[in-house]
This record gives structure tokens, sequence and C-alpha cells, in this order.
């Protein structure tokens, strides 16, 4: 049986107050649209539909070939952008199941139940609810006395009792497709001029039809994204969900309200992560290490048994059994390989650091390669920027570099290599040496 599901994103979303797109939001390192198709895609057995309109372009761009897309040109209710998917719907398709691109926490377990209910389902649709102390602003389901539902009521028209309703309208639909395309048709335009997807329900009872309903235990699937507010408190659940399921997983989280883990990364069994840490997207981490307080890492994979205290690890990559911190920075494409020390206030960039290299306090090393068991002394700064360009340095294994030692570069310092505290090492040092002293006198005029 061919399933598919239409997922809402043509409206612009104006009470973000925003120049972007609302389902263009990124909620912990995805956009809200990529939350919906990531739960929805799984659900259905073809490729999902995505009404686009305001700002079509972009959202097709964010989207590209994960769905097909239809054009919906003036936004006229959510019942109107259903049927602007008539024509992207192969036509052999049985089930439609229907989502908002706003409503971003969605799983896909919940999906997949829908359409299983729908396909056992002799009746026309099957929706799902949910009961809550707050509205939200979310339409009313309204229940006959037989407790069937027969009507959704939105809370702009809703009378003094409907308003009190606490079963709200949560707009994942499933339906029956043919049934679905001649219903749409039937939908009148509202006082407002807008077609409501919820007007399905009273053609249905019209029909003599009976609704069937799943009400969902967890209301923070039902968190809808319309205004900044209703932003955060998504961002706040899907940060609860997901240090819920790192903790299952084996990783201690000391204090889940300051942890921010986004989605795509990993963590291994037994790492603890320390409060106010930040880990976003395309990181990894391994077993048993020790990350944070006070650290944010992106796009970083890290090994086993390392440690990185109060320290920003951008784009870079770390082996196993190093520790880092506090206030150690690194940038772009520093590699530190195992048994790396790296102290206080030291900053590494397009670097690597081999095995066992020490490098304590205060020093950055950037566009450098130092090889195994390097110490650097503390203060040492790799002059890598004649102003123009970046240029290399190299440290041969066991060169000891003394504090407050400049590497002006191209530079390379042999094997074994000692430079004495202060030193400003202009020329390449051979093996076993040791180098002593500043050459800061005047070396010429400058050229304008
Ligand atoms: C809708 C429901 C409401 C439900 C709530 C929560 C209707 C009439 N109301 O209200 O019952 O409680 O969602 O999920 O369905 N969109 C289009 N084209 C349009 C209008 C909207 O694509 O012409 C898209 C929007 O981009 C958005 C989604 O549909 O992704 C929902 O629209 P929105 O205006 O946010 O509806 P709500 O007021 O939240
Ligand atoms: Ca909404």
């Amino acid at each position: 049986m061919k399933t598919t599901a239409v997922i809402l994103a043509a409206g612009k979303g104006t009470r973000m107050k925003s120049n972007l797109h609302k389902v263009l939001h990124p909620i912990l390192g995805k956009t809200m649209i990529q939350h919906v198709i990531n739960s929805v895609a799984p659900a259905i057995s073809e490729k999902p539909i995505v009404v686009v309109g305001q700002d079509a372009e972009s959202v097709m761009a964010a989207v590209e070939n994960q769905a097909n897309f239809a054009m919906q040109t003036e936004q006229l209710g959510t019942g109107h952008a259903v049927l602007s998917a008539k024509n992207a719907v192969t036509k052999d398709t049985e089930i439609i199941m229907v989502s908002f691109a706003d409503m971003p926490m969605f799983r896909t377990e919940t999906y997949a139940k829908l359409i299983k209910l729908q396909k056992n389902n002799t009746g026309p649709f099957t929706m799902a609810t949910v009961i809550a102390e707050d509205p939200r602003g979310f339409g009313r389901i309204v229940r006959n006395k037989k407790n069937e539902v027969i009507a959704i009521v939105e809370e702009a028209v809703a009378n003094q009792d409907q308003l009190k309703i606490k079963e709200l309208n949560i707009s994942a639909y499933c339906f029956d497709a043919n049934w679905l395309w001649d219903a749409l048709t039937k939908i009148k335009k509202s006082p407002k001029g807008e077609y409501y997807l919820t007007d399905v329900v009273e053609i249905a009872v019209e029909q003599n039809e009976k609704i069937q309903v799943i009400i969902l235990d967890d209301n923070d699937e039902a968190i809808g994204v319309n205004t900044r507010v209703h932003l955060s408190e998504a961002q706040a659940a899907l940060q609860k969900r997901i240090n819920h399921d790192w903790m299952l997983k084996g990783v201690t989280i000391i204090d889940s309200r300051t942890t921010i883990i986004e989605t795509d990364v990993e963590i291994g069994m037994d790492t603890i992560i320390h409060p106010n840490t930040i880990i976003k997207s395309g990181t990894t981490i391994g077993e048993n290490c020790e990350i944070g307080p006070d650290t944010y890492i992106i796009g970083t994979q890290i090994g086993n048994n390392t440690k990185a205290f109060k320290s920003v690890l951008e784009f870079a990559k770390v082996g196993n059994h190093v520790d880092i911190g506090p206030f150690a920075h690194l940038r772009k494409n520093a590699h530190l390989d195992d048994n790396v020390h790296m102290g206080n206030f030291g900053e590494v960039k397009d670097s690597y650091l081999a095995s066992g290299v020490k490098m304590g306090h205060f020093s950055y090393i950037g566009n450098a390669t130092i090889h195994e068991n390097v110490n650097i002394g503390c203060g040492t700064i790799t002059c890598n920027y004649d102003g123009k360009k970046k240029h290399h340095t190299e440290v041969g294994k066991n060169a000891f570099i003394g504090s407050g030692t400049m590497l002006v570069s191209p530079v390379e310092i042999g094997e074994n290599a000692t430079t004495g505290a202060g030193s400003v090492v202009t020329k390449d040092v051979p093996p076993n040496v040791i180098v002593v002293g500043t050459p800061a006198k005047l070396l010429k005029k400058k050229e304008n």
C-alpha cells in the first residue's frame, strides 16, 4: 500500500517577526522542517510532498531532493494548501498523512502509528490529539455525548465553553486518499477567507463517518512553533529528549538543564558531561571522556579517555588520552594526537601535534607540524603570518622549545634541538643543538 505525506510550509510565519521563513529556523542543529522530514520519511513508502509558497526558493533549497514540492501561490488556508499538493501525489497512493512543518517534535513512531491505525480503519481518517492545560492557541476538539469527535473549532471562533476544552488539535492526520481529495473540494471559505483543513471533521460527520483519534501521551510532541517563545519551548523539550536518550545509552550528564547536545552527535559510553556544555552537530566523542564544564564543541572528533575542561573546540580532531584546558582553543584543522597535553590558554589552528607533545601554558601554534614528544614552553608562539601569507613551522621530535620562543616561520627546528627562553628563531635550527638569543636588530627599511 503506497503511503505518502503532505507537509505544509507555505505560510511565512509572520508571528516569528523574522526575515527568515519560520520553518528554516534551527532547533538544535537542524531546521524545523528538517526535523519534520526526518520524522515523517521513515514512516511512509513514497517521498513526502512539501507545500511551499512564501519564500518558496529558500525552503526548497533547504529541503533539496528529500521531498517533492507543490506550490501554493496564495495562502488560502491549510485545507487549500493540502489540495494544492494533489497533482504532486502519485495516483495510486492510498494513504496520505498530513503534517505541518511547524510541528517539529513529532516522533516517527507517532506517524507510523497513525498510518498503521488508518490502514486498518474503515473510516475516512485518523487524527492525533493531546489533552493539555495550556491550549497554546490550538484548535479545540469537540466531542458529542457518545464521545465521538464532531468538530475542530479554531480558537479565534470558539465560544466560552469551547475555549475551556482541554483536548487540542495537533494537526497530524492520516487520510484515505480518495476521500481526502473529495472532502477538500467541499470545504467552505471561513469568514476570514480561508479554507480550513479542520473542516474535514464536519464533512465526515455529515457523511455519518466515524473519525478515529489517538490521544498522545507525550505532550512535548504537540509543541507547535508560531512565535519565538514557542521556538524556545521546542528547543528546551528537544534538549531534554536528546539528553535523556544519551543518558539511557550510558552517558553521564551532570546537569541536563545546562547541557545542550545537538542532533548528529555521537557520544561513547561512560563519558561524563559537566554543566554549561554545548556540543554541536558533527561532533563525535569517544568513551570515558570528561567534557566540560563550560565547554563548547562543534564539528570535532574526539577519541577515548580524553578530557576537555572549560575550552572551545571547533572543527578539530583529538586523539585518545588527550587533556585539554582550561581555556584552550582548538580551531579549524587542529589535530592533537594521542597523549597530547594542552594546558591553559593555548590556541592551535591548522596544526598537527603528534603523540606526547606537551604544551602547558599560553602558546599559539598555527600552521605547524610538531613531532613526537616535543615540549612547547610557556608562551611559545609560531609567528606564522607575515601580513600577507601564512607560513609553516616544523619542530622535530623530542625538541625542547624554551619559554617565550618566537618561531618565525617558515622555519624548521631539528630533532632533539633546544631553544633558550626568549629566543626569536628566524632561521632553521639543525638537530641536537641549543640556540639562544634574539635577532631583533634593524634588518632593513620598510618599502612602501
Ligand atoms: C493549525 C490548525 C489548528 C491546530 C494548529 C496546531 C487549521 C485551520 N488550524 O493552526 O487547529 O491546533 O495548527 O498544529 O488547520 N500553511 C500553508 N498554507 C496556508 C496556511 C498555512 O502551507 O495557506 C502552513 C503553514 O506554513 C504552517 C501550517 O500550515 O506550517 C500551519 O499554519 P498556521 O497558520 O501556523 O496554523 P495554526 O494557526 O497553528
Ligand atoms: Ca502553527
